[in-house]
């Protein structure tokens, strides 16, 4: 008999016949909209696998309506929208998708620092806008990328991505991590330093940590007002890391100089999230992995870690 599985959002075809070769599918036929929470109660009564998003919320009392549940398959290497310990606790395991991303989401990431740095949204605009009448010294000038400092808060695989990427800008880079690693360092010709002195000398942090309860407001106010007033944060990993109301006060003050955020604290942002009307921010609605060969990838390893569960394997990239 076939095992039942439940999709949370419309996959491409090819990875639901995968699927389907060996398992039941059920799945949300929408691309736009996330599949509703009672939808969700109901489906999961009966499936052994659960192949779902990061926007899918996996607590404790979902978990309980799951007799048979066996495996969570999270397409994201982030698995902060899911409960572990509750999945735990009740035998499941759970599997994310991990390095197919790296470079993907470290070029998105350097895109965006760059698109901040020198305001290439705003000064696209102006020009659609016809506000370009002649050329100016000081006109929409931005800041200097090449020979900068980059602070990194987070030195995992899209961290060290995002180093190289800086190397070949001849920035100097220094990294946060909550362990040093010194291989990397050698490599990479890295910094390792604390918190408040990256942040004190850097020219651009990127965020890149993953959002536990420990890095949930790790860059509050206090940390904003150490960094230097022509400095820019970018945050591609998740919203909570970022205090959003500290990031609008430092911005509106210009007590930094622009932020770049892919990522929100709720997603999609509201649009009338008072961060969305200042002109010293550029935004993006969460597109750090969004390459074609890159989203399939993802789907594919997530399909591959619930199958091999199913079968009674050990999947690549096991959470718990
Ligand atoms: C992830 O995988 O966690 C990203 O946020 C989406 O690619």
């Amino acid at each position: 008999m076939k095992r039942k599985v439940y999709v949370t959002r419309k996959l491409p075809d090819v990875i639901v016949e995968r699927l389907s070769e060996t398992c039941e599918i059920r799945m949300w036929e929408e691309e736009e909209r996330p599949v509703p929470r009672e939808v969700l109660e109901e489906e999961i009564k009966d499936v052994d696998g659960l192949y779902c998003l990061l926007t899918e919320q996996i607590d404790a009392p979902l978990l309980d309506r799951a007799d048979k549940l066996k495996v969570i398959a999270n397409m994201a290497v982030g698995y902060n929208n899911i409960d572990i310990d509750a999945a735990k606790e009740r035998g499941v395991t759970v599997t994310n998708t991990p390095g197919v991303l790296t470079e993907t989401t470290a070029d998105l990431t350097f895109s965006l620092l760059m698109a901040t740095a020198r305001r290439i949204p705003e000064a696209s605009e102006y020009l659609r806008n016809g506000e370009w009448k002649t050329w100016s010294p000081m006109q929409l000038t931005g800041q200097d990328i090449h020979g900068a400092t980059l602070g990194i808060i987070g030195l995992g695989r899209i961290g060290e991505a995002v180093a190289k990427r800086a190397k070949g800008f001849d920035m100097k880079v220094l990294y946060h991590n909550r362990s040093q690693n010194r291989e990397a360092e050698g490599r990479l010709e890295l910094h390792y330093t604390e918190l408040h002195t990256l942040l004190r000398e850097s020219d651009f942090v990127c965020v890149l940590t993953p959002f536990t309860p420990e890095t949930k407001n790790m860059i509050d106010k206090e940390e904003l007002d150490r960094m230097k007033e022509s400095a820019i944060i970018i945050n591609t990993a998740r919203g909570g890391i970022v205090n959003e109301k500290a990031l609008y006060d430092a911005l509106k003050e210009k007590s930094i100089w622009a932020a770049g955020l892919d990522v929100f604290e709720e997603e999609p942002v509201s649009l009338n999230h008072p961060l969305l009307s200042l002109p010293n921010l550029v935004t993006l609605p969460h597109i750090g992995s969004a390459s074609i060969a890159t989203r399939m990838k993802m789907a594919d390893l997530a399909a591959t870690n619930l199958l091999d569960v199913l079968a009674g394997g050990d999947p690549p990239n096991k959470v718990v």
